[in-house]
């Protein structure tokens, strides 16, 4: 959460920093601030809102220098006010910082400095820290990068930070414990760029160092950047690395917003997500972190899947495939509950944990649990470079590209194309399944994109659904299978972008209570595809019926039954029932996005929110 930015080099840093909070913004939006430093004075201006109301408040005011850092804020100690507000200035005034993360002792520090009299204007940590690092500079009389590192010493929490000297104008310092940190290097060392990620600054350059967790760079303009470990003061062999990121991918293109941009997307990012990894008609997948690894899964008796959110729904549709096609037990689990549980993890169990940033605080916690532990650990990322990518053994990419809007789609898509893969995969490696219907399957997946696109085309028909449901206070989504997940996801899109209260349930599990709810006032969204306990599932459809509910069901093309009893019915292309989450998952992100922008609702960034969650 919260985003930082800062520049330092010969052109003004003021607009880089503020577009470079616009990108940013998905990490926290709540309050936003610039520092600029004009070679005499230090400009400061910060204000709760987004980056355009910063925009304004600064419209009349000095903006100009060749150095300056960033904000843009996920409140965690404080609200949103514009005291809280980053950057904070130490009580000398000479010191500037910027902060993503916790700093969990910050009441201890404070504490003791209030007794050597620092005074303190916010409710923050972020201003215990800058004036923890005035005190060292001071007693210690050494250069702020020295301060940075010792007060860091003393810090219990995590932390992504870029610290400004007035006294020494020539020099950023940045650091990073748990939270991102990248460092754009421009032309020969003239400039450099500082960004929770590359986003910020990929027109300028295309050279990027990734801080590891405990290392701190001091950057020096027109010099270079020396980068140091926080605890053992040795340096670090620094590798830049090419980035692949263009800048329309980071754009709107023409849609109102990210998100259904993003929905767009899909058949494309499921494409670019098996793509060289399903090779010729032969029914052969290579994905090399499986091949390298692969007597780890073929000895595994029992896969654990770890992750928050979205991923998580992705994780339990992934239960069902390589249940179904592999034989091996898995487990899904809560990152967050499994970091906290003293888990049993056996010889031989793997985990695989999914993230779309690869930087969820509690799925990092987790993976680093696991390894402690003994366990083999597999990541399933879509940030490459990216915390969790690094510090999983090994791991597969989905390449769904940037995914800006908070509500995550083709992130969920993209996890379930390449557990899909890693099942099949499997199933050959293991001999659960004859090489045929492996090849049949991955037919039935290459048909995929299509049908998506396909699907995409029902657009303004769920918005006339949308537009009949978009006051509901409440909504059931029910699924059976490997749709059961999926009425869970449909569920978190809807309350999460448009506030209305939603819940997931399996199909079968209404009767035990949420039955008491439906009225002729809730819509009820059911999952009915064909292959999937059909029958069942329409007498589930009949029961609520019978309770004057209003139905809306995602049914198999073709379906004449459900057409006769549900209010609406949204068709979906046929496939497997395995590959049926691809498809189920599109209408219910259409209906999310359409209710929540009929309502006038932030569908990008919805409140209390962000993208990338590194706090736990
Ligand atoms: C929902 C959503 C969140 C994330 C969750 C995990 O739309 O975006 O629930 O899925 O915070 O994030 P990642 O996948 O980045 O670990």
């Amino acid at each position: 959460m919260c985003g930082i930015t800062g520049y330092i080099g010969g052109r003004e840093a003021y607009p880089i920093i503020i577009n470079g909070l616009k990108r940013l913004e998905y990490r926290g939006y709540d309050s936003a601030g610039v520092m600029v430093f004009d070679g005499k004075e230090i400009n400061l201006s910060k204000t709760k809102g987004k980056v355009s109301d910063l925009e304004k408040i600064t419209e009349n005011k000095n903006k100009e220098g060749g150095i300056g850092i960033g904000h843009t804020r996920w409140a965690t100690h404080g609200v949103p006010n514009d005291e809280n507000s980053h950057p904070h200035i130490s009580n000398s005034g000479e010191l500037v910082i910027v902060h993503n993360g916790i700093i969990e002792n910050y009441a201890t520090i404070k504490k003791e400095l209030i007794s050597r009299g620092y005074e303190f204007k916010s409710d923050t940590d972020t201003e215990v820290l800058i004036n923890l690092i005035e005190e060292v500079k001071k007693n210690e009389d050494c250069k702020l990068g020295k301060a940075v590192q010792l007060a860091l010493k003393n810090v219990v929490g995590a932390y992504a930070i870029a610290v400004f000297d007035k006294t020494n104008p020539d020099e950023l310092i940045v650091a990073r414990l748990g939270s991102p940190i990248a460092i754009g290097v421009g032309e020969n060392n003239k400039e450099f760029f500082v960004a929770s990620d590359a986003s910020p600054f990929i027109e300028y350059s295309k050279n990027v160092i990734y801080l590891e967790d405990g290392e701190l760079a001091i950057i020096k303009r027109n010099k270079g950047i020396k980068v140091r470990k926080i605890n053992t003061d040795k340096e670090v062999d620094t590798k830049i690395q090419k980035l692949e990121l263009s800048l329309d991918q980071i754009e709107k293109g023409g849609y109102d917003h990210f998100m259904i941009k993003e929905i767009h997307e899909q058949p494309k990012a499921i494409i670019d997500t098996y793509r060289g990894r399903i090779l010729g008609n032969e029914g052969i997948i290579r994905m090399s972190g499986i091949d390298d690894n692969i007597s780890h899964f073929t000895n595994a008796n029992r896969i654990i899947i770890i992750a928050c959110g979205t991923s998580w729904h992705a994780g339990l549709v992934g239960e069902y495939l390589l249940e179904e096609l592999t034989r091996i037990p898995v487990e899904v689990e809560y990152a967050s509950e499994f970091r906290y549980r003293n888990p049993i993890i056996k010889p031989n169990d793997v985990v695989i944990a999914i993230s779309q940033s690869g930087e969820t605080a509690d799925t990092l916690a987790a993976i680093k649990l696991a390894k402690e532990k003994g366990a083999f650990v597999y990541g399933i990322c879509n940030v490459v470079g990216s915390s969790i990518a690094r510090e999983t053994h090994a791991g597969s990419y989905t390449h769904a590209g940037p995914e800006i809007g908070v509500a995550s789609t083709k992130a969920f898509t993209t996890q379930i194309t390449v557990l899909s893969l890693i099942a099949l995969k499997l199933a050959e490696a293991k001999n659960t399944m004859a090489k045929d219907d492996i090849n049949k399957y991955l037919e039935l997946m290459k048909q995929i994109p299509e049908q998506v696109e396909n699907l995409l085309k029902i657009d303004s028909e769920v918005k006339e659904i949308a537009d009949v449901y978009k006051n509901a206070k409440n909504c059931l989504f029910l699924g059976r299978g490997f749709n059961f997940p999926v009425a869970l996801e449909g569920a978190l899109k809807l309350k999460e972008i448009s506030y209305i209260h939603a819940e997931g349930y399996p199909a079968a599990e209404m009767k035990h209570g949420p039955i008491a709810l439906i009225d002729e006032n809730m819509p009820v969204i059911v999952i009915a595809t064909k292959r999937g306990h059909y029958e069942k599932v329409v007498s589930n459809i009949q029961e609520i019926k019978a309770r004057s509910a209003k139905v809306i069901a995602i049914v198999t093309e073709g379906d004449t039954t459900i057409k006769e009893i549900a209010d609406h019915i949204i068709e979906i292309p046929d496939t497997d029932e395995i590959f049926t989450p691809l498809l189920t998952t599109i209408p219910l992100q259409l209906l999310s996005y359409h209710i929540a922008v009929l309502l006038g609702k932030n569908v990008d960034q919805p409140r209390n929110l962000a993208k990338s969650v590194t706090v736990e």
